[in-house]
């Protein structure tokens, strides 16, 4: 199988959560008890991705090199890239285009969550497209907010629309994108819009009018969020909280991803864990290393 990239994109300038992030990045803030970045990451992991390039703010990088390293802790390898200027989301594929090299690319915004029952089934059918792109829907009452995709029933993208203030469809497109290698290409070619910016949805609608853009509906069970407001942010944090303490799991763990998949050993997770003993996080660690977790 053709090998696939990953792409955070932890930049922008969150002006919507201020003060909150008049001096830090929102992609550090917590989301319960890991930083907003955690859960990104833990979906491009569920999808074997292990190479993954890190795109912030000039001010932020820092902060993100200094929480997530080089990756090797949970058997991956990160590297760092600046955005100068909140440019569009599609800009993210020009900065990458030295990492992308000949790969195809998974790309995800740094403030989106994902949790669900049939989440690694839909990671493995994207992944799995060699030739073609696939974004993703989601039902929701009011998509206005979002990109808005609307298929046939072969799952073929026929329409994509930016905010649209007359949805077609009442799917709406989450940050998560699965690009051919010639994304690169198209990104480059592309105009600024309206609003100044590289529009993700224009990638979208040129692998559209190829007809080589798929959907992957994400179904019922799946939640999925931006945080992008202080309601959105507190919501998700409940929203975890309640998880872990009912169900005594964890949500998007990315120790718990990479010692699953057998990236990292028994001794190198419970070294982790050892970090973090004061805190259930490090416990649940520390149980998942002895093996005394079921699943
Ligand atoms: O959340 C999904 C939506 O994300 C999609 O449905 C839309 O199609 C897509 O355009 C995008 O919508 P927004 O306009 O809401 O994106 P926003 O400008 O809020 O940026 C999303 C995240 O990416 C945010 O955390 C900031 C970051 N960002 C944004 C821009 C424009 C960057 O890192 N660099 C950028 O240049």
């Amino acid at each position: 199988m053709k090998k696939r990239k990953g792409i955070v994109l932890a930049g922008g300038s969150a002006t919507r959560l201020y003060p909150l992030t008049l001096a830090i990045s929102k992609q550090i803030m917590p989301v319960y008890d890991k930083p907003m970045i955690y859960y990104p990451l833990s979906v491009l992991m569920e999808a074997d991705i292990r190479e993954v390039l890190i795109i912030s703010t000039p001010r932020d990088i820092a902060t993100f090199k200094e929480l997530l390293g080089d990756g090797t802790q949970w058997g991956m390898n990160f590297t760092y890239k600046v955005q100068e200027k909140p440019n569009g989301l599609a800009e993210a594929f020009i900065i990458a285009e030295d990492f992308i090299g000949d790969d195809n690319v998974a790309l995800i915004l740094g403030d989106n969550m994902f949790y669900g029952a049939n989440l690694e089934e839909v990671l493995k059918r994207a992944n799995e497209r060699e030739s073609e792109s696939t974004i993703f829907g989601l039902y929701i009452k009011d998509p206005r907010a979002y990109g808005v995709v609307e298929m046939d029933n072969d799952n073929n993208v026929i329409s994509i629309e930016e905010k649209p203030e007359n949805p077609k469809s009442n799917y709406a497109v989450p940050g998560l994108y699965f690009y051919t290698n010639d994304v690169v290409k198209i990104a480059k070619g592309l105009k600024p819009s309206a609003r100044g910016e590289l529009e993700i949805t224009s990638v979208s609608e040129e692998y559209m009018k190829q007809g080589k853009l798929k959907v992957e509906k994400l179904g019922k069970g799946m939640t999925w969020f931006d945080t992008g407001t202080h309601d959105a942010l507190n919501e998700a944090a409940n929203f975890v909280q309640t998880i872990e303490k009912r169900q005594g799991i964890q949500v998007c763990c990315p120790e718990e991803i990479a010692f699953k998949k057998g990236w990292i050993t028994n001794k190198e997770l419970s070294d982790l864990a050892d970090k973090y003993i004061k805190t259930n996080y490090g416990l649940y660690l520390k149980e998942l290393a002895n093996n005394k977790l079921g699943e």
